[in-house]
């Protein structure tokens, strides 16, 4: 691969020499290093040694069509994003291209400027997948399996085995499914296992996030359009679920699609047939559907926000995942997991965790889910400065939430040794128990008596055992502190 090059490469496989040299011209203008190929077979043999970022593939060839080259190129240079160009109006090219693996297509004659752009978004989408094979490397570590490494769904939770095994039933059949969670709770991911466990696995897959789209926009990106249907519509458009025929289409985000929409989804659903925008042609589409949603669709439908009738479409199946705070015995697997996972890729030298910062993982409460959960051991592991995440290496915020009090795990006086005969406390089931827990039987008593106990044993040796001063410094008056000196034995050890 390229990426510790500074120039990005670019593979143009196409006959036409002129057409080569302008676009040779204009890319290595922008910085990319342009290599060229007069035909299918060359263009097949240079992508395969060079493994470029992004191939610009013509389809009309003496010799290999590129629809025929675009196969073979994925497996020779399965990195590459290839763009495919056509002649204008062969839809059933460009949607082979699509089920074929290209990143995309462009058709025949084009502007150089928008070849420029859908090659810089390749590129993006090159850089992307490098990040997330290498997330995803099979390098297995001791407790985690090269199968979960890849799939890397983790649970272990009965909430968790539960949607595993809907999951299970539902992949093998066309089943509409609708998968609902709080954000940052794997909607996504399971979308993914459900396809990849699907008889469709072999075929399209494309997610659709429905709140990132501009609503104008929608429907066009789902549908298509006919040229000059709407301002700004200069060529025709293949929209997804026609690109996706015979695979899967994900609706991410479907709370936050415009009723308009909704009603033809529905008819897509119901029927198996859309309308590109600015036609009146029907078109057949045999897609696989799954939504979901971080939206309350009840209340929604109550509301009349949602469509009912296309809540039920959708709702054949219901995957409803858990909050990570009601699953936290599956924490401890998560960080292990994704720990594993950074080292593997390189990314940090820590491998392990603290118990005592478990413990307050553990007791967290995790709005953001799994999400959030990721991105604390992210940064945690990066500040942490041997091979192990310690507490002070976790967020203060984060500390802050569960109540941790710094001072006792990092004050320096030796105070410890007489309380270590007390009674370690029995099994926890408060949270902030829990959070307390390890402290607990690292300090084996009470630690809220043992933080006041550390504090005035700081104060009483800082000040010279002066009662005075210390009840003064402290706020409690002089016979309570004789009270403490007396309940904690610091006569001895504090001054
Ligand atoms: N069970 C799990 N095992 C391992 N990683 C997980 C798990 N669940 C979620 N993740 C990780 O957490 C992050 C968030 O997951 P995902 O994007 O699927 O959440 P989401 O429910 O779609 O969130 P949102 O509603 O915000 O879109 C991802 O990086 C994902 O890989
Ligand atoms: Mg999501």
């Amino acid at each position: 691969m390229d990426s510790n090059a500074t120039k990005p490469s670019i593979l143009v496989i196409d006959d036409d020499n002129d057409l080569r040299y302008s676009l040779k011209r204009v890319f290595a203008s922008h910085g990319y290093d342009v290599i060229e190929a007069c035909s299918a077979e060359e263009g097949l043999e240079i992508a395969g040694k060079g493994q470029p970022r992004v191939i610009l593939l013509d389809n009309r060839m003496p010799g290999m069509s590129g629809i025929e080259a675009l196969q073979h190129i994925r497996g020779a240079s399965p990195k590459s994003m290839i763009i495919l160009m056509t002649a204008y109006g062969t839809t059933q090219t460009t949607i082979e291209a699509m089920k074929f693996g290209a990143f995309d297509y462009i058709m025949k004659p084009f502007d150089l400027k928008k070849i420029l752009s859908l090659t810089e978004s390749a590129l993006a989408a090159s850089m992307d997948l490098d990040k997330a094979t290498s997330e995803t490397a099979a390098v297995a570590s001791p407790g985690v399996s090269a199968e979960d490494v890849e799939g890397g769904i983790i649970g272990n939770s009965p909430a968790m085995q539960a949607v595993f095994k809907t999951i299970g039933q539902v992949a093998a059949s066309d089943v509409t499914v609708m998968i609902t969670g709080e954000s940052g709770t794997g909607k996504e991911l399971i979308a993914q296992a459900i396809f990849k466990n699907s008889l469709r696995a072999r075929k399209p897959y494309i997610a659709v996030n429905c709140a990132a789209i501009p609503e104008n926009l929608i429907e066009s990106e789902l549908f298509g359009h006919e040229k000059g249907s709407f301002t700004g519509a200069t060529n025709q458009r293949i929209g997804k679920f026609e690109l996706c025929d015979g695979g899967t289409i994900f609706l991410d985000e479907i709370g936050d699609m415009a009723l308009p929409t909704q009603t033809k989804i529905l008819r897509a659903l119901q029927e198996g047939e859309i309308q590109r925008v600015g036609s009146s042609e029907t078109i057949r589409v045999n897609v696989r559907m799954l939504a979901a949603t971080n939206k309350p669709l009840e209340e929604m439908v109550r509301e009349k926000t949602f469509r009912e009738d296309l809540y039920y479409r959708l709702n054949v199946v219901r995957v409803q995942l858990p909050a990570l705070r009601d699953r936290r015995e599956d924490v401890p697997a998560l960080v292990d997991f994704m720990l594993k996972r950074l080292f593997a890729k390189g990314k940090v030298r820590v491998n392990a965790i603290a118990p005592d910062a478990m413990a307050i993982l553990n007791s967290f409460n995790w709005p953001g889910n799994v999400r959030e959960l990721e991105n604390l051991v992210y940064r945690s592991a990066v500040m942490a400065q041997g091979d192990t995440i310690l507490v002070k290496d976790l967020p203060e915020e984060l500390l802050e939430s569960v109540g941790h009090i710094p001072d006792v795990a990092t004050a320096n006086i030796a105070v410890d040794e007489d309380l270590s005969t007390e009674q370690v406390g029995k099994a926890v089931s408060d949270p902030l128990d829990e959070a307390y827990s390890s402290l607990r039987q690292q300090y084996s008593t009470n630690l809220l008596e043992h933080s006041e106990r550390a504090m005035i044993a700081r104060a009483m040796k800082e000040l010279d055992g002066k009662q005075a001063k210390v009840s003064t410094l402290l706020g409690i008056s002089r016979a309570t502190l004789r009270k403490r000196i007396e309940q904690y034995g610091l006569e001895e050890s504090a001054v």
